[in-house]
This record gives structure tokens, C-alpha cells and sequence, in this order.
């Protein structure tokens, strides 16, 4: 008996009126399209106000409520206080925009309700598909594991599971690693904090991360790792990782992955490369050559979610050895076994590759993303913002009373206003106070850091509806909030 004709109370959880239900759907999708297609209609953030913050915690009614009910609530006080990432001038941290085709897809996963743990199922086909299209573009061997995960911040966390594994014979797994010499990593001192959480995640201690100084050309520093290795097996550790960033977070710099390949070759480490929003850049003819030498790397992380533009959450990890990929989480009890046919068959099952069993459909909107636009768009897509980046870098340059913070690397631009007079405290205040007054007037969203011990305005364009009318409007907005506040803040 179809599902819709079952008597009432068999309905389980389903809608009492599916027709209802139909219309408020169709609402929805027109209502989310619109909302969609008049970003730039709106401030690139507003604060939360009190009362919406109130009725955000108010505590569950143990009733249930109506559909209509609890999407009006939605719309009124979810929806318009995101952080404001799918708006043309949101240019904060390092957040993808999202879009409409990915909305959709989202929408499809969760009706499929799928659980890619394993299993003979289409769902875990596609996020194979998804692998595959990763290991050619990036240049895996066909064998190489991967997976789909939250983000870069645990593909990290996988990449170095395996490192963990190899460097330890496989005794990590039922020993730990605490009666053997003590695991040492390096990575630069421009690295992102997720590496040092994955260390800290894995037992090693963010201790065992040595934190190796930049070259002249903002890249870890060969000579000094080769040192530090050196030292650190004279002490009695064992050096066993490497982790380069191809688009550091603060300002996009990029280590020298083929000069790192024989650096780690040479005293045996395990390569593993952050490529967060950076290795999107190999999808540009214009800007892959910066990645040389990623086909060679043991482990690469990096997300669909940034600038790649795949709504949030899809990061991924690739693994060069397959086998010792799975030889790190591989596990099953008699409820898992698989069969040689039926529903319980279709090894291998993803679930033999991270440290989750449930997981759901992210590679979905992945694929959808990728066949919809094509490699070739979204590499035109990356060249788009890195131009954005070099039209602002050109502007804070021309204008006296801007001032560039750190070389433009592809799309990470650092600035700052400055006030002839001011001493460095009263920018680093005035530069705040600037920061705030663009938020709260709802005019962009640059985000906070420091550069040279100096706070900066850091711009991080991962956004594709950012276009130059946003470029010059954060420009002027910078440089009147500027005068206006350098006027009332002391400086
Ligand atoms: C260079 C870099 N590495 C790692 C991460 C962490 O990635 P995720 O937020 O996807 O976990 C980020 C996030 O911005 C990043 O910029």
C-alpha cells in the first residue's frame, strides 16, 4: 500500500496533510530563491537583537508544533541574522558562499536521508564518483583512499591518523603512543590552528608541533626544518611528519611543496598538505603552478565549503596509500559484517576510512556543484576573486591613507587605514574601531587579525558574487569610517 493511502495512525511521523505540507514546501523554495537573488539588497550582517536571542531559547514545547508555525519563526528570527556568507561584500575568515545549486541538493540528501557509513547503495557510488573526480584533479593515483568529511579540520585529523599509523608500525591502534619515542611533527608558523587541535586530538600534544619559522618568500622555511629534524632525532624523538599549507589562513602564502616532498623523503616523514581554500587554485591554469608537486604529497586536506563554494559542510582528505588509509580505521563487529550481495554488500564501505560509522550525503551537493558548474567555471570563478584581491591591493596602494599590511597573495588581502600622527596602539584602536562600525553599519565583512603584531583588516575573498562595485564600496566605506572615527577615537 503506498505510504500516502496507509490509514492515519501508520503515518508514523509524516504530515497529517500532505497536500499542506506540498504548499509550504513550494513556499519555502520560493521564498529561500528570493532571498537568494536579493542579497545585496540587505546588510552584509545585523546583529541578533535581544529579543530574537530570547526567543531562540526558550525550552522545548513538549507538543510539537505546526509546520507553518515554526517556519514563520524561522523566517522572522533565523533567516535574517545569518553571518552574512552568501552576501557579495562578506569577505571575512575564510567562508564559501554557497550556492543556489548546492541549496538544492542540500534539500535532496536530507529527503534521501542517506547514511554513506557502507552499504550497497547509489548514495555511496556518488561520493566515490566525488573521490575519483578529487584524485584526478589533484593527480592520486587510482587506489589512492579518500573520504569526505565535516572540513579541512578533521580531513587533517585523518591525514595524520595515517601518518600516526605508518610512523608506529600500526601499534597506535591498540597500544597508543605514549611507551614509544615521542612523535614529533613540523609545520610552519603561518600553519592554521587545526593543526596543532589535530596533534592535540591524536595524543601527540601541540607540544610535539614545532612551529618552524617562514623564508623570505613566506614559505616553512627547508633549511630550518631540516634542523629542527635533525635535533629532534638527536634528542631521542621521532621526527614523523611534515604539514605544509598551500594558502595560509592570515595571508595566503604558500610553502614549496616539491622542495618539501625531498626534504621529507630524505629524513622520512610523512607529507601532508593543508590546501583548505588554497588548492582550489589548481582548478585556475593561471594560478596551479604555485601547487607543483601536490601530485606527490602523502595526504592532502581540503574543503569543498570555501571557495569552492559547495554549501557548508564538505571538506575531504586524500590519502596516497590506500591500503594504509584503511588499515588505520578499519574495524567491524558481527553487526557490520558485509555480504557478497543484497543491501549489506557494496564494499568498500566509507566507514572503513574515518572515525565515523553514520555519515551522511555532503558528497551530493559536491556533486551537483561539480557537474553543474564544471572545472573550467570554477577555475574562472578563482581567477575572478584572486582579480578582486589585486584591484583592492591597488587601491589601498594608491590611497595615501591606506596601507597594505602584507604582500596580496591570490585572494587574501591585510590593510589597514592609517593616521599620520597616530602611534602604533592608536591605529591598531582606530583600525578596531573601523572593523566594528563596517559590521554594524551592515556595509562588509572583512575580519580581524595581525600582521606583524599590528591589527589588520583582513579581506579573504571566497566569495563568487563578490564583483569590483564591492571592491570600491569597502574601499570608500574604509576610508570614511576612517575619517569620521580617527576624528573621535584619540589618536
Ligand atoms: C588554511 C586553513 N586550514 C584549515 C582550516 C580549517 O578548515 P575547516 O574550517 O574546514 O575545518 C582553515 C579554515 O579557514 C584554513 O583557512
Amino acid at each position: 500500500m503506498p505510504t500516502s493511502d496507509r490509514p492515519l495512525p501508520e503515518r508514523s511521523l509524516d504530515p497529517q496533510d500532505w497536500e499542506a505540507f506540498r504548499a509550504l514546501s513550494h513556499r519555502a523554495v520560493d521564498d529561500m530563491v528570493d532571498w537568494l537573488r536579493q542579497r545585496d539588497d540587505e546588510p552584509a550582517w545585523r546583529e541578533v537583537p535581544d529579543e530574537v536571542a530570547e526567543a531562540l531559547s526558550e525550552p522545548l514545547a513538549p507538543g510539537g508544533e505546526t509546520e507553518e508555525a515554526i517556519y514563520a519563526d524561522f523566517l522572522e528570527t533565523v533567516l535574517p541574522y545569518s553571518l552574512g556568507n552568501t552576501h557579495p561584500r562578506f569577505f571575512g575568515w575564510v567562508h564559501g558562499s554557497g550556492t543556489p545549486i548546492g541549496a538544492l541538493s542540500g534539500f535532496l540528501a536530507a529527503t534521501m536521508n542517506a547514511n554513506l557509513g557502507g552499504r550497497a547503495q547509489a548514495p555511496v557510488l556518488v561520493e566515490r564518483q566525488v573521490l575519483d573526480w578529487a584524485r584526478e584533479l589533484f593527480g592520486f593515483p587510482s587506489g589512492s583512499g579518500g573520504i569526505l568529511l565535516s572540513g579541512t579540520s578533521m580531513a587533517t585529523v585523518v591525514g595524520l591518523a595515517v601518518a600516526r599509523h605508518r610512523a608506529t608500525g600500526g601499534r597506535d591502534r591498540v597500544e597508543g603512543v605514549q611507551d614509544m619515542p615521542r612523535l614529533v611533527g613540523y609545520t610552519s608558523s603561518e600553519a592554521h590552528n587545526s593543526i596543532a587541535k589535530a596533534f592535540e586530538l591524536l595524543g601527540l600534544g601541540s607540544d610535539a608541533l614545532r612551529e618552524i619559522p617562514v623564508d623570505a618568500e613566506g614559505g616553512l622555511d627547508p633549511e630550518q626544518l631540516e634542523r629542527a629534524v635533525r635535533e629532534d632525532r638527536a634528542a631521542g624523538h621521532h621526527p614523523f611528519a611534515v604539514v605544509a599549507t598551500v594558502g595560509s589562513v592570515n595571508t595566503g602564502g604558500f610553502d614549496d611543496l616539491e622542495t618539501l616532498r625531498r626534504v621529507a623523503d630524505r629524513h622520512d616523514l610523512w607529507l601532508h598538505v593543508d590546501g583548505a581554500f588554497g588548492a582550489a587554485a589548481q582548478l585556475s591554469p593561471r594560478f596551479a603552478p604555485i601547487l607543483r608537486g601536490i601530485d606527490e604529497v602523502d595526504s592532502l586536506a581540503f574543503d569543498f565549503h570555501k571557495w569552492l563554494q559547495v554549501p557548508y559542510d564538505a571538506g575531504c582528505v586524500l590519502i596516497r596509500d590506500g591500503e594504509l588509509h584503511r588499515a588505520t580505521f578499519e574495524s567491524r563487529r558481527d553487526y557490520l559484517t558485509s555480504q557478497e550481495s543484497g543491501a549489506a554488500s557494496g564494499e568498500p564501505w566509507f566507514c572503513d576510512f574515518g572515525p565515523e560509522l553514520s555519515r551522511g550525503f555532503r558528497a551530493l551537493k559536491v556533486w551537483f556543484t561539480l557537474r553543474h558548474y564544471g572545472t573550467e567555471r570554477l577555475g574562472q570563478m578563482v581567477e575572478r576573486s584572486c582579480d578582486q584581491a589585486t584591484r583592492l591591493g591597488a587601491r589601498v596602494e594608491a590611497e595615501a591613507e591606506l596601507e597594505l599590511m602584507a604582500p596580496v597573495t591570490l585572494n587574501v588581502v591585510c590593510f589597514r587605514y592609517r593616521a599620520p600622527t597616530a602611534s602604533p596602539e592608536e591605529l591598531d584602536r582606530l583600525n578596531r574601531e573601523i572593523l566594528i562600525e563596517l559590521h554594524e553599519q551592515g556595509l562588509a565583512v572583512p575580519s580581524p587579525t595581525r600582521v606583524g603584531g599590528r591589527f589588520a583588516l583582513r579581506v579573504c575573498i571566497c566569495n563568487h558574487r563578490t564583483g569590483p562595485e564591492d571592491i570600491d564600496a569597502l574601499a570608500e566605506a574604509t576610508l570614511a569610517i576612517g575619517q569620521e572615527v580617527s576624528g573621535l577615537v584619540a589618536v
